[in-house]
């Protein structure tokens, strides 16, 4: 177990480098089961969720290397379509290996990956859509067994919600399934387009992923490729959130600014400057932010919900009242609590958070409860006097790369504690 240790008060300035999406990086390296080829995936994370997907695509039988951040995965043997609880139970998104076990196996026999910190986490839109597809699937205790005699059939789903897991798995398993498969009301995230473009580049046949409507023409066969992952732009807006917060001014590179639209506006709203060019975007905070009204989480292009912990710590060093309001998930205020122990004023009434703004955060110890709201509890202690703990940075490892390193280069006062001998390795 480790800690992070945060002395507040440095104006976060200078530039880094953002990460791969853990967002596309995962449903990529799943769909590698369907292509029984060599991918070679690029700008790839090193979180523990793509270990724990790549742990579960070595049970299946692929050969899975590293050299830095690329990932070359070799599906050509997968000689298993079951995936145990322990490690479906690993990693929240697991259940995205449906789609390419069905398609390439013909079976799958894997378990609900079960509730987390932020949600129940049902999967219902999953095997109904599977079911569409011509999939028999028995779902008792949380296990699914699912078999798809011969090929998947094609089909027109139309999802309830726009669920981004489920348009994936459905775009992996059409891709290979004889015929025109149709999603209506399929999930816009970047993330989608960044695994079309990657199935795409494997042989397979999708047009309009990005879009409401996405339809797939199956093909026989798929093969290996090249893919660079697109930016995590979860991290990008959350380092950005810290440029806020400090009084900073901060470039990110490599980042992908067209998919912060939403975002970059509330920024704008409390009073940042943000310039941006092809890959790069700058932000520069005024002394004082400056609420920005009302935030919504919505499906993308709307503002993100895995932003939602991050930008309520701007709003509670904010002038004036901030109201946030969870439309995603159904129990994701729990970084509020911590928040409010730091000297926040915050009231939460079931999914709308009020905040006033104070005129600043005291450092204290403080928990991760998901890897979001970890995330939010480090930006915290950047705007706080004094000294800030953060406990329980596992949940942090799940997400971000390198928080810790990249936070020191943009002047941060930051270092990690093994909390179990209190042994920091900090040079304050
Ligand atoms: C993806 O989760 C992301 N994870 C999440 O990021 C993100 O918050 C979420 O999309 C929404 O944008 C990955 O991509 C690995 P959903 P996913 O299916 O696919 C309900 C992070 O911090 N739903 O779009 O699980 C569900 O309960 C993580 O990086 C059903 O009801 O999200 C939720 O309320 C957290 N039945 C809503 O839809 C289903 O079968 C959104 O879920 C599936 C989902």
């Amino acid at each position: 177990m480790s800690n992070l240790i945060i002395r507040g008060g440095n104006r976060l300035n200078g530039e880094v480098r953002v990460q791969g999406a853990k967002n596309s990086a995962l449903p990529i390296l799943a769909a590698c089961v369907a292509i029984g080829g060599i991918n070679v995936i690029d700008n790839c994370p090193r979180l523990t969720d793509v270990s724990a997907t790549v742990k579960i695509l070595s049970y299946l039988g692929c050969k899975v290397s590293r050299d830095g951040n690329t990932v070359t995965v070799d599906s050509s043997c997968v000689n298993r379509y079951d995936i145990p609880r322990e490690l479906m139970h690993e990693m929240r998104s697991s259940i995205v290996f449906l789609g390419p076990l069905l398609s390439r196996m013909g079976r799958a026999e894997l378990y609900t990956p079960g509730g987390c910190e932020i949600g129940l986490r049902p999967v219902d839109l999953h095997i109904s859509a599977m079911r569409q597809m011509g999939s028999d699937i028995a779902e008792e205790y949380g296990r699914i067994a699912c078999t798809s005699e011969g090929k998947l059939r094609p089909a027109n789903i139309s999802l309830s919600f726009p669920s981004v897991g489920t348009t994936e798995n459905i775009m992996i398993a059409a891709s290979t399934a004889e015929g025109t498969t149709v999603i209506t009301n399929a999930a816009r995230e970047p993330e989608i387009s960044d695994l079309a473009d990657f199935l795409n580049k494997c042989g397979a046949d999708i047009k309009g992923a990005g879009e409401s409507t996405v339809v797939i023409n199956g093909v026989k066969k798929l093969h290996g490729t090249y893919h660079k992952i697109i930016p995590d732009r979860i991290v990008t807006a959350t380092y950005m959130i810290g440029a806020a917060v400090t009084g900073g001014n901060v470039t990110l590179t490599d980042a992908g600014p067209s998919h912060l639209t939403a975002v970059s506006d509330i920024f704008e709203k409390a009073g940042c400057k943000i310039r941006s060019d092809m890959n790069s975007i700058n932000i520069s905070a005024p002394e004082k932010l400056r609420s920005a009204g009302t935030v919504r989480t919505m499906p993308y292009p709307g503002f993100p919900t895995d932003i939602q912990a991050p930008v309520s710590v701007m709003a509670a060093v904010s002038l004036g009242t901030t109201f946030i309001i969870e439309s995603i998930f159904e129990n994701r205020f729990k970084h509020i609590g911590e928040l409010n122990r730091m000297g926040a004023n915050i009231k939460v009434d079931g999914r709308m958070a009020v905040i006033e703004g104070v005129e600043g955060l005291r450092g204290t110890k403080v928990f991760s409860h998901d890897l979001r709201g970890g995330t939010a509890m480090v930006l915290a202690g950047l705007a706080a006097q004094g000294e800030t703990v953060v406990a329980d940075t596992e949940y942090i490892d799940r997400g971000c790369q390198d928080i810790e390193k990249d936070l020191k280069t943009l002047g941060a006062d930051i270092c990690k504690e093994n909390s179990m001998h209190h042994e920091r390795q900090c040079d304050f």
